[in-house]
């Protein structure tokens, strides 16, 4: 983004009134023109400034997604108003070698991928984005990445919005049973290593869940106002970094268990070969499930969805 916007951006958010054309000119040294054309190209990046014969004024909170609303991370953050799924375009920068902690955002999805080969409906207003990770570790571990992520959201919710998040096995967020999040992992290996894994967050922010999809909610239902996607991003990346950098995710299971709400329950497993039913009675050291089947014999289930009974 130019200079020139960048502080016609911040002129604007520190003003309460409209301000004119003439006054903004001044302070930007530029001509009225020129203010004009600024203030059209923000408009098109969904910038919401009103115009009227008083001038210009950023209206309500906005929530724009753009790399240089990340300071510190404008090399990283990848924006993109429309894509078909930020996996696809995480996948590719992955491959190509970017640097771990390189994030792809969109506003919104045509193809966003849920897990088990579902789609994702990815209306405006929720916060979908791909981050790319590539920790030291063997592929049979590199779900803890995905544990970690939940509980980093679960902490994150708590603390900062009061809402109180469980986690459902493997990795859903749910608030009394009804969906806020849900989080898809791709990865790549180099022998028996990561190469990278890439964890994809779709969170009901201030979108509200269609009738499609029953059983779930945005945050913007929870807590009764809307919520920023931006800050709710950088407060997340912020604490994921810290805790890979600290940890390297060697707590990230026990950690995720002290949010389950999946253990100890009844669940019924729908793998992509079978149907179990039993009660979910742990998590490995690996993530995979482990059930107890109603003869009393465990099974280690590595991948499924889980339905609460
Ligand atoms: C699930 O609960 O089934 C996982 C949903 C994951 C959705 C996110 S949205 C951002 C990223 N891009 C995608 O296409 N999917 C993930």
């Amino acid at each position: 983004m130019s200079a020139i916007k960048q502080r016609l951006l911040n002129i604007l958010r520190h003003s309460r009134q409209p301000l004119s054309g003439e006054h903004l000119s001044d302070r930007l040294g530029v001509s009225r023109v020129t203010v004009w054309k600024h203030v059209q190209a923000l408009q098109a990046l969904d910038y919401p400034i009103a115009t009227s014969r008083r001038g210009y004024r950023l209206t309500a909170k906005e929530d724009v997604l753009q790399a240089w609303e990340f300071p510190g991370r404008e090399t990283l953050i990848h924006c993109y108003r429309e894509i078909d799924s930020t996996m696809n375009a995480a996948r590719e920068l992955a491959r190509e070698g970017c640097p771990e902690f390189t994030v792809v955002t969109a506003d919104r999805q045509q193809q966003g991928r849920g897990r088990m080969n579902r789609s994702w409906l990815s209306a405006a207003g929720g916060l979908y984005f791909t981050i790319v990770l590539r920790p030291a570790l063997p592929a049979a571990l590199a779900s803890l990445t995905t544990f970690a992520a939940g509980v980093i959201w679960a902490r994150l919710l708590a603390e900062a919005y009061g809402v109180k998040v469980g986690l459902k096995w493997p990795n859903d967020l749910l608030v009394d049973e009804r969906k806020l999040s849900g989080m898809l992992s791709e990865m790549e290996t180099r022998g028996d290593m990561v190469r990278f894994v890439n964890i994809g967050t779709g969170l009901n922010v201030n979108n509200d869940p269609t009738p499609e999809e029953t059983r779930a909610v945005s945050l913007q239902q929870l807590t009764g106002r809307p919520r920023s996607r931006r800050r709710l991003l950088t407060h997340f990346l912020d604490r994921f970094e810290e805790y890979r950098n600290g940890s390297d995710f060697e707590g990230a299971i026990d950690d995720w268990k002290s949010f389950s709400v999946t253990l100890d329950r009844p669940v019924t497993i729908q793998t992509i070969h079978a149907t179990l039913a039993g009660v979910a009675r742990d998590v490995d050291e690996t993530g995979a499930l482990i059930l107890e089947l109603p003869d009393g014999r465990r099974r280690r289930v590595v991948h499924g969805d889980c339905f609460h009974e």
